[in-house]
């Protein structure tokens, strides 16, 4: 083949260029840009590509780079060595795929009948998802100090240059052995659970768990007990999968058991927040746990008890948990991390009774098979050396200050507007309108002064709503949430205005 000849052929690689801004070495660019054009077919097979030298010195790099990229290519096939002779395109090279003509009509309407009747209810929650908020007063954001950062770098960091093999390969569905001791030795100690660790399931938040519950114990139709107001993701996972919601009123002490058992006294479960109810903040009593775990032991109703903020107490002594009081084995308990440590690292746990364990490892492997195994090892770290009991120590005291500091503003700028209702724990608090203002109206205009916050309204079901606002107060500095108490009482004051007008 004549210098001139080839040469033509891959006159189209004069006009190629890099980007010299770009983190990605030349080496591969050149690379990339050869193989792109040897897939395309801009240089067919049996194409002589140019000397190493004569490249290097058209695109202006080190002979080195391009010597790099031709064997890649040379290594992956894309390319042959002739001794002697030169580098040449594969003639081994797959056809260009011929780019298809877009089909007539929208490709992205799924028709209707292309859906089971559960995966039209997933669409319908899922086109309410809307983005994730993190302006002030926007509920599950968590706080981390430098000391926690540092640690979890220290950790991680290590993590990655061990790079343990057994963190490599299929793992237990129901978590790292490590983490799990770790969370029923914390459980014991904090939450008064029992338990040993082959009980512990470790799922990717409170979320997996309810859904894990759904999936071994509830059948489509089955009646289950959910607070009003209460929770909408526990609702709506289980209103997607088919079952029958029946509403229990929430009163200050929690769960009205004796209008559930009026209601549906052969549901199939009951889902309950009974240390800080959500979103009341009611703590459930103890004559009301007992009421609860009776009607269980009775009727073989199952518990399902999301304990998912309860760490965070101000007064007194934390509750014990619900499981701890179970002598039927009837409670499946929820905790997460995501309130505790922060939402993004997707770990929680599931305490089931050991005749539920089998059941929800196989629902764990045939969902997601099992949890990534480096974050589980290195949250086993991060427990085992203590630091997760020290974080909470020290965010309960700012999450307490953050409290004071929104109970105090929202007092000032908008006391005679709401009735703030203090928590004893937790992350959030609830304000009531003391007149007739609409949440929805509110949390709009909200949103127009640069503040997220979620009406309470629509967590009623069947009880009367009331309007009123969650406020989170757990992600934010005191200096934000001073000013974001401020905005929010001018939004709601115009929200009000214009209510009336
Ligand atoms: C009542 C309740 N349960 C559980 C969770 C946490 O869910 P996850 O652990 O999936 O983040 C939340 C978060 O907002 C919640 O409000």
């Amino acid at each position: 083949m004549a210098p001139s000849d080839s040469r033509s052929k891959w006159a189209g690689l004069l006009d190629l260029t890099l980007d010299r801004a770009s983190d990605q070495p030349l080496f591969q660019q050149v690379y990339l840009l050869l193989r792109g054009a040897i897939v395309a077919h801009a240089l067919a097979p049996g194409t002589r590509l140019p000397s190493t030298r004569g490249l290097a010195e058209h695109l202006g790099v080190s002979r080195t780079s391009v010597l790099s990229a031709y064997e890649q290519l040379l290594a992956e096939g894309y390319a042959v060595g002739h001794p002697r002779s030169g580098t040449y395109v594969s003639d081994d090279v797959p056809p260009a795929i011929t780019p298809v003509e877009p089909m007539a009509g929208r490709l992205d309407e799924v028709p209707r009948r292309a859906l089971s009747a559960a995966g039209a209810r997933y669409g319908a929650f899922g086109a309410t998802i809307g983005p994730v908020a993190d302006a002030a007063f926007a509920t599950g954001c968590c706080s981390i100090d430098a000391a926690t950062v540092e640690a979890w770098r220290r950790i991680g960091a290590r993590a990655m240059r061990g790079l343990d093999p057994l963190n490599l390969s299929y793992a237990d569905p129901l978590g790292e052995p490590a983490l799990r001791q770790e969370v029923a030795e914390y459980l014991r100690a904090s939450r008064a659970v029992v338990c040993d660790p082959d009980q512990i399931i470790i799922v990717s938040g409170a979320q997996q768990a309810i859904d894990l519950s759904i999936r071994a114990l509830i059948d489509p139709g089955d009646a289950v007990w959910v607070e009003d107001p209460g929770y909408l993701a526990t609702r709506s996972a289980l209103t997607a999968a088919g079952a029958r919601l029946v509403p229990v009123p929430v009163d200050e002490h929690g769960l009205r058991v004796g209008s559930g058992i009026a209601a549906a006294p052969t549901a199939r479960a009951a889902y309950i927040t009974p240390s800080h109810q959500y979103p009341t903040g009611a703590i459930m009593s103890m004559a009301r746990r007992l009421d609860l775990l009776a009607w269980a032991a009775e009727t073989g109703g199952w518990i399902i008890e999301d304990d998912y903020d309860s760490e965070f107490r101000y007064v007194g002594r934390p509750l014990a948990s619900l499981q701890g009081l179970d002598r039927s084995g009837s409670v499946i308990y929820v905790g997460t991390l995501s309130k505790v440590l922060f939402p993004g690292i997707r770990l929680g746990f599931a305490v089931v009774p050991k005749p539920l364990v089998d059941a929800f490892r196989g629902a764990r492997f045939l969902t997601d098979r099992h949890p990534p195994a480096l974050q589980q090892a290195m949250a086993a770290t991060f427990m085992h050396q203590g630091l997760l009991t020290s974080h909470i120590r020290r965010m309960r005291q700012h999450y307490r200050e953050a409290r004071d500091v929104v109970v105090d503003a929202i007092g000032r700028h908008m006391g005679d507007l709401v009735d703030i209702e203090v928590p004893e724990c937790g992350i959030q608090l609830v304000v009531h309108f003391k007149e007739p203002i609409s949440d929805l109206a509110v949390a709009e205009a909200a949103a127009r002064h640069g503040v997220t916050v979620r009406p309470v309204s629509p967590l009623y079901i069947d009880q009367p709503a009331r309007q009123g606002l969650v406020l989170g107060y757990s992600g934010f500095d005191l200096h934000r949430l001073r000013s974001a108490a401020a905005d929010l009482a001018r939004a709601t004051r115009s929200a009000a205005i214009r209510g009336l007008a």
